[in-house]
């Protein structure tokens, strides 16, 4: 019947101490708005998803190189199936757990992009290996041993990436030398075989939006200029993988890539739209919540704290995060439960709701279990964040 919906509510079940206590079911109405939803609460704006996703997939295309976009951005089955489908070549991680869930629900061509260490891992890798197309990346010839090892003894052999630091001082092999020696000794690894380089250009966030360009060039020529070096030495380097979503705008000027890895994207975030990914109103991924205190004129407290937009403060703007109804309210300060919010005298009085676009969208989904999927305004589904807290 039009205008029903089911509202499954299960009552605390108070019982005396010492007796287990029964599990709370969330509340997960769908058919209902935005209003109807308690907060704070996560939502996921299903067009705007599907939008930021094509226009990626779209970039990628016109660029003629694979897309395979880090899923640690949105840890979702869900929004990893609609990248595929919208012609992405396969997925990238950072973790061993997120590489499981995704393949356990099919995906089929998985990137570790970090460094995979120690017997457990190598382990759960080749069980991995077994079931999908993996690769790793690392930057070590103690990683990519261990690595070959475990696969060696299973018959396996692992495609590997060397990481290579063109400039944003986290992993990475630091000169063409350390790549040269390091592809050398690979060559003598039964278990794990060099495919190509990677790089993370995240020094494209500190570049601002003027300087996110030649940071993204300055990457990928770093990258393609090491890749010359090795192929001169005689190694096939048949993958040249950059990523950042701050690089995207610039992507048909990255010469000689082949693949590309953006996650932010998807979501969009306060960052992201500082440094040219689509406006504000494009961002697919926000925080509902409440003004629940207004102790002085100019001060409101909503119930959304770190504990529900993560502590990330923005890279250019003030305040953690924006409001989309509000833009004149300076979300200030948070606490663990609490957001103390700027405003005008005689606004936003006890019980008004903000829309809040986080600063940083990755970290704002890891503080919650579950999201509302809307569309049109209306709550269409939710969706259970699957791969939060996969960190092994
Ligand atoms: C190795 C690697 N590749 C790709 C990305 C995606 O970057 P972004 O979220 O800026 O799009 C990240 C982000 O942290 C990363 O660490």
């Amino acid at each position: 019947m039009e205008g029903m919906y089911i509202v499954q509510v299960t009552m605390p079940q108070f019982q005396a101490p010492g007796t287990k206590r029964a599990r709370l079911t969330e509340q997960h109405e769908t058919g209902v708005g935005l209003e109807a939803l308690d907060t704070p609460c996560l939502v996921l704006d299903l067009d705007r998803l599907d939008t930021n996703i094509r226009r990626m997939a779209e970039l990628a295309a016109a660029a003629a190189v694979r897309l395979r976009p880090h899923a640690k951005t949105h840890k979702l089955v869900e929004v990893a199936r609609r990248q595929l489908a919208a012609g992405c070549d396969g997925l990238t991680v950072a973790k061993l757990g997120e590489a499981e869930l995704l393949a356990e629900h099919g995906v089929d061509d998985l990137l570790v992009a970090y460094p995979v260490w120690g017997e457990r891992k190598w382990e759960r890798l080749c069980r991995l290996a077994e079931a999908a197309e993996v690769r790793v990346a690392a930057d070590s010839f103690e990683v990519f041993a261990g690595i070959s090892a475990a696969a060696a003894s299973r018959g396996l052999s692992i495609p590997v990436r060397i990481e290579v630091d063109t400039g944003f001082a986290r992993c990475g092999v630091q000169s063409t030398a350390e790549a040269l020696a390091l592809a050398q000794r690979l060559s003598s690894l039964d278990g794990a075989r060099l495919v190509g380089l990677i790089s993370f250009a995240g020094q494209t966030y500190a570049a601002g939006r003027e300087g996110a360009g030649a940071a993204a060039a300055a990457d990928a020529a770093w990258l393609v200029e090491v890749a010359g070096e090795l192929r001169a030495a005689g190694f096939e380097v048949p993958e040249i993988s950059v990523g950042s979503t701050p690089s995207a705008p610039h992507l048909g000027k990255l010469a000689g890539i082949t693949e590309f890895r953006p996650g932010t994207y998807v979501f969009s975030d306060r960052d992201q739209v500082a440094l040219g990914w689509g406006t504000l109103e494009d961002c697919a991924l926000t925080v509902l919540a409440t003004i629940v205190s207004r102790p002085t004129a100019a001060r409101a407290v909503i119930d959304a704290g770190t504990k529900t937009l993560s502590s990330d403060r923005a890279i250019t703007a003030e305040g953690y995060g924006a409001m989309r109804a509000q833009p004149s309210w300076r979300l200030a300060s948070l606490s663990e439960e609490h957001g103390v919010l700027e405003l005008p005298a005689g606004e936003g009085p006890i019980g008004t709701r903000v829309e809040i676009v986080p600063n940083h969208a990755c970290g704002a989904l890891n503080m919650h279990d579950w999201v509302a999927v809307v569309q049109h305004g209306e709550v269409v589904d939710w969706w259970r964040v699957e791969g939060r807290g996969l960190v092994r």
